[in-house]
């Protein structure tokens, strides 16, 4: 067995791999975008694939698009030990959110090797396809299929361009059926444990000085999808009295969502990212108008009450602006807890290591959520600068990057043994 100083992940490496996927991105748009199905996103996975390869892994892309290497164990008919994350991120997002997972990963994979570290269970490295939310309002593309969570009725959402989600995956070479047949599909013997790298996305470890983030569970997310019909009419001549204007009552709904998720008693939050006003002319009353707005938290009994309450308010002030609203609510995901095992070894591993750690829930969703129906997850966060995420300044220190890996692959060979 290697002595603990061998598994320290190497910076040099880490750091230049880091590098290179952060220089493949759409070069029109700001910071770091890699959106599902778009042209730098098959890039960047194709140059995943290789790195893949060079790490020593066997390299496959499941029928739902998820990238898969195995580092093959030593009882081929074990339950497998699962890891990953993903690489394509929000438009003009940052360079770790996600990739820091799969890199790791592909560190950890190099040092058991150098360390001759063979573990019992295959290991499979997952880069999932789409885990950020889309235009379909739908994130975890990959690990969603994979869960046996991705239905025939998502192939059919359209997105902003009319386009159905079946034929945005046909357009990036996958076969929607093979896409809903891709469960159960990786592995004949199951999972054993599910365990995933994230930066935290959030402020609490770089304010607490903790290194490391004990995820306990994850955010359920509602999301939703309003229409504001009023009536076109002449700007200039129409009283205010008779108008029904169809942005002033989205307006008040953007400022109902705010207030839910001001009041909301522990980690809940509610936000409101998208109207579509028409038709959008100077002159011209708003006669419709689309929202798209979402609530999470931990408390699924706050989420249901504030669906109610956000419900009813939106619609009733709608009223009072003679505007009627179509409320279509969907959950993105329901709140998933850490299994209490795996949160119990990385606590064990971190503490033998010395270093700091603190539990803490994530409001930001992972593919963890959907691996978590296949069998026991955990995650490991490390500190995010200012809590700056789904942004350009997105930034995690390279130091706290390699604490994270050390732990990661020191649980990963820990749940091997469990
Ligand atoms: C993705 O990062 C999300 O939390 O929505
Ligand atoms: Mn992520
Ligand atoms: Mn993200
Ligand atoms: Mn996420």
């Amino acid at each position: 067995m290697a002595g603990p100083d061998a598994l320290n992940p190497v910076a040099e490496r880490l750091k230049d791999d880091l590098t290179e996927l952060a220089t493949i991105r759409a070069p029109e748009s700001g910071g770091w975008t890699r959106t599902v199905f778009s042209e730098p996103y098959r890039s960047a996975r194709d140059w995943v694939r290789a790195r893949m390869r060079s790490a020593g892994l066997d390299v496959h892309a499941d029928g739902a698009g998820n990238l898969i290497g195995v580092l093959p164990g030593r009882d081929p008919s074990a339950p497998a030990l699962m890891t990953g994350s993903h690489t394509d991120t929000v438009e003009s997002g940052g360079r770790f959110d996600g990739v820091v997972g799969v890199l790791g990963a592909l560190e950890a994979v190099r040092l058991m090797r150098e360390n001759g570290i063979r573990l019992e269970r295959d290991l499979l490295v997952v880069d999932f396809l789409g885990e950020e939310s889309n235009d379909f309002g739908l994130s975890c593309l990959g690990s969603r299929a994979l869960a046996g969570e991705l239905t025939r009725a998502h192939l059919d959402r359209v997105d902003h361009e009319g386009v159905r989600l079946g034929d945005r995956y046909t357009g990036f070479g996958l076969d929607p059926s093979a896409v809903l047949g891709a469960a159960g599909d990786f592995t004949t013997n199951g999972l054993h444990r599910y365990l995933e790298l994230h930066i935290e996305q959030g402020p609490v470890l770089e304010e607490h000085g903790s290194a490391i983030g004990v995820v306990t569970a994850i955010a359920g997310i509602r999301r939703l999808v309003a229409d504001f019909i009023g009536r076109a009419d002449h700007a200039g001549t129409t009283p205010m009295t008779v108008r029904r204007d169809a942005l002033a009552a989205a307006a008040a709904a953007v400022l109902a969502v705010r207030q839910e998720g001001c009041g909301a008693p522990v980690h809940g939050v509610a936000t409101t990212s998208r109207l579509d006003a028409e038709p959008g002319s100077p002159n011209v009353v708003p006669a419709r108008v689309r929202m798209q707005a979402e609530m999470r938290s931990v408390d699924v009994g706050w989420l249901s009450d504030a669906q109610r309450r956000l419900a009813q308010k939106i619609t009733e002030q709608a009223g009072e602006f003679g505007v009627d609203a179509d409320l279509r609510w969907s959950v993105d995901n329901d709140r998933v807890p850490a299994h209490a095992d795996v949160q119990q070894t990385i606590t064990s591993i971190t503490d033998a290591l010395g270093i700091g750690w603190e539990a803490i829930p994530s409001g930001a969703t992972h593919d963890a959520v959907h691996i978590a129906r296949l069998c026991p997850m955990g995650m490991i966060f490390i500190p995010s600068r200012e809590g700056r995420s789904h942004c350009p300044e997105e930034w995690t220190e390279l130091d706290d990057i390699l604490t994270g890996v050390r732990v990661h692959t020191e649980t990963l060979i820990a749940l091997d043994r469990s």
